[in-house]
């Protein structure tokens, strides 16, 4: 079968791509072709798989090469992020709302020539789920909270999950929304979304730098590791219709933590030299948009898939120092 994943060069889609490939099969069927697309080329290791075509290139370019080349599956990941998405109006628009109905339509038209309706996974967010004045947040959102998002990406993220549940219900895909949970470790630096401390402040000690938490101990926030949430959306494409029940969106499992139990966990597998890179001082900004954020998140429809989240933070971060073993990523473990 041939599969398309868009922001496959990205953290996700590359994880996604690589787990894909070491399995060889998708929903019983063996993987022929992984179609890579992404503004930004894929890592070396997957660009050397002989099963793998990178398209680097926008979106939309994507979206206009689709309307000629039949494909079994999507799982749709390209994405501007949060804070991209504040500063720059247009480019959320753009990348996140019209790249989404750009693939949708792309899809469609295969149908209406002929072809059965692909699969596709959307990767929505958590984001989506936001304190109204005529909707309070509950203590943990679930899957039949109603989304009141507080940002324009998590507007055009609950936007998108609507288009996809109506072109599924045209017959146009087959598709499913899938709200991922902030994954956590993120490897590399820091990037534009306003949650990226949650990663910095457990992948920087560990390459032996300083890190600043900008929010303070008692903030609580669902997270998943980057390994359970590429099983999350696998599970999800594979799910028969009536397993992943409905077409509206579901919540990919969370663990719930408070900043303090992730620097409990960083002190109990790195040591106490690791834990005291760590930092507080408070930054408004940050604190004032993680403020609007869900503090917990449940996540009944996805267990109903056989989808758990990690019982421990504690697992996270050995997740991300079994992934960058013997690299600098873990320098600061040494020290
Ligand atoms: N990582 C998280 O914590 C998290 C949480 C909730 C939802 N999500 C969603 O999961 C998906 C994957 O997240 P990620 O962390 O891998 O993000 P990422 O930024 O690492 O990857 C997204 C990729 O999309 C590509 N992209 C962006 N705009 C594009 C465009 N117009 N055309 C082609 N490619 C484009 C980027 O180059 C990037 O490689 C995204 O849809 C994101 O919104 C992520």
């Amino acid at each position: 079968m041939k599969i398309l994943i868009t922001g496959g060069a990205g953290f996700v889609g590359a994880r996604l791509a690589r787990t894909l490939l070491a399995g060889g099969t998708l929903a019983g069927r063996r993987i022929e072709r992984l179609v890579l697309a992404d503004l930004a080329a894929p890592p070396p290791d997957l660009h050397d798989d002989a099963r793998v075509a990178a398209r680097v290139e926008p979106l939309a370019a994507t979206c206009e090469a689709l309307r000629g080349e039949p494909f079994d599956g999507v799982f749709h990941l390209a994405s501007a992020v949060s804070g991209e998405c504040e500063a720059d109006f247009d480019l959320g628009l753009r990348s996140n709302l019209d790249g989404t109905r750009a693939l949708l339509d792309a899809l469609r038209h295969r149908v209406q020539q002929g072809a059965a309706p692909a699969r596709l996974v959307f990767s929505s967010s958590i984001a989506v789920f936001g304190p109204d004045p005529a909707l309070p947040l509950p203590e943990v959102v679930g899957d039949d909270t109603i989304p009141a998002p507080q940002t324009s990406y998590g507007t055009q993220k609950l936007v998108c999950e609507h288009l996809v549940a109506d072109y599924t219900r045209k017959g146009y895909v087959d598709g499913r929304a899938a709200r991922l949970m902030t994954v956590t470790v993120r490897p590399g630096r820091p990037n534009g979304a306003a949650s990226s401390f949650f990663s910095g402040m457990i992948r920087e000690p560990l390459a032996g730098e300083e890190a600043v938490c900008p929010v303070s101990p008692d903030v609580r926030h669902p997270v998943s590791s980057p390994q359970r949430t590429v099983e999350g959306l696998i599970a999800v494409y594979e799910a028969s219709r009536e397993a992943f029940v409905g077409r509206s969106a579901l919540n990919l499992p969370a663990l719930n933590v408070s900043v303090q139990q992730m620097l409990d966990a960083l002190e109990a597998v790195a040591g106490p030299r690791v834990r005291a890179r760590v930092r507080f001082e408070r930054d408004e900004r940050i604190a004032g948009i993680v403020a609007n954020w869900p503090r917990a998140a449940s996540a009944r429809r996805a267990a109903g898939l056989g989808l758990q989240p990690e019982a421990r933070f504690e697992d996270i971060i050995r997740q991300y120092i079994a992934d960058h073993a013997g690299t600098p990523a873990l320098k600061g473990l040494e020290a």
